[in-house]
């Protein structure tokens, strides 16, 4: 028999199965009793469980005779929420309140062998990862924090087109559900109104051998809310968030984490189509513009000129040589 057959010391499963129930009839009533039926339990299991779920925050309002109804303003990330608004295949979803990092979770999935497509979400990260060793800003509820786990059929050389399927992804869902015009500034953070409003770090386990992919965790982190504390003195110059109030944004973050994944496969599966990169470079921040370069050996000044078919960002240098760069750090220069 299918379903949850014990109501003492709840399943997490339960929960699981009515907030599914809730969500998908999300501003509708549904009795303790319909629900017990469907999911084979007790209706005091049913009510322990919107129990906990109220208590994590979950606004479920009771009404006498006609049964649960979940508020559509609850601005929670959870599986089913996501679910909803799938348009792919994804076969697990993971959503942690807090972790340390949601690649090294995924990381140890993927050792595991847990499927492609499996993704892990948080809603607060205390050691969020970004590129070159830096930390992410990664504080409770405010952001969305998800890591998806691939097992391409790519050359090590190819491992750069997962990060830029992403970034192009994540630039139309902003567009999608804000209206704001999202740029991608080489080689892959979002921008919104110059302030980068999303980071995305691809790290990938290498089979030296046959020189392919292993699997690789591409990692997104996107500011959705503005920190109650503001952002840190480091980043606040160049950070923003894409909305102001956490409140009368329904289910935004859950939407917003659905047509990521929707986009982003749809990508990843023509992961060598052309359109893929001219999608890229129309919304390149850089291309046209004044740059510096930034490495260990100091700031270089260039033109960023194009990008080609390795999203590769070729400059012209100031002493007239173009250069093809694969990697690294560059920001635009305020020409005076
Ligand atoms: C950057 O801007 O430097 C990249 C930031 C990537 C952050 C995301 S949040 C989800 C995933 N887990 C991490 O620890 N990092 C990535």
């Amino acid at each position: 028999m299918s379903g949850f057959q014990s109501d003492k010391g709840m399943q997490p499963n339960l929960k699981e199965g009515v907030l599914a129930l809730l969500e998908n009839g999300k501003g509708q009533d549904i009795s303790g009793s319909e629900m017990a039926e469907r999911l084979h339990v007790s209706r005091n299991a049913i009510w322990k469980a919107i129990k906990q779920l109220k208590e994590e925050g979950y606004q479920i309002e009771a009404a006498t005779n006609r049964g649960y109804c979940l508020h559509s303003d609850n601005n929670i990330v959870s599986a089913q929420g996501i679910y909803k608004y799938l348009t792919v295949d994804i076969p697990g979803i993971e959503v942690h309140k807090t972790t340390v990092s949601t690649n090294t979770i995924l990381r140890e999935k993927a050792e595991e062998n847990s499927p492609e497509g499996t993704v892990v979400i948080a809603e607060e990260q205390t050691g969020g990862r970004g590129r070159m060793g830096r930390v992410f800003f990664s504080p409770a509820e405010t952001g969305l924090y998800m890591s998806i786990l691939l097992r391409p059929q790519l050359a090590v050389s190819e491992a750069l087109n997962i990060t830029t399927c992403a970034a192009v992804a994540v630039a139309e869902a902003i567009e999608m559900n804000t209206g704001i015009e999202a740029q991608i500034k080489w080689v892959n953070d979002i921008y919104c109104g110059n302030k980068k409003v999303c980071g995305i770090l691809t790290e990938a386990s290498f089979d030296m051998e046959n020189m392919g992919i292993n699997y690789a965790i591409l990692g997104i982190g996107i500011n959705v809310f503005q920190p109650r504390n503001a952002f840190p003195d480091e980043i606040r110059d160049v950070a923003d968030a894409l909305l102001n109030k956490e409140d009368n944004h329904e289910d935004f973050r859950n939407r917003l984490a659905a047509q990521v994944l929707n986009r982003f496969m749809k990508y990843y599966d023509n992961i060598n189509d052309r359109k893929l990169l001219e999608e890229y470079k129309r919304r390149s921040l850089l291309l046209g513009r004044e740059i510096n370069i930034l490495s260990k050996e100091g700031t270089q000044k260039a033109t960023a000129l194009d990008i080609d078919e390795q999203f590769r960002l070729k400059v012209l240098m100031q002493d007239g040589t173009t250069k093809f760069l694969s990697s690294g750090e560059v920001s635009v220069r305020s020409v005076t």
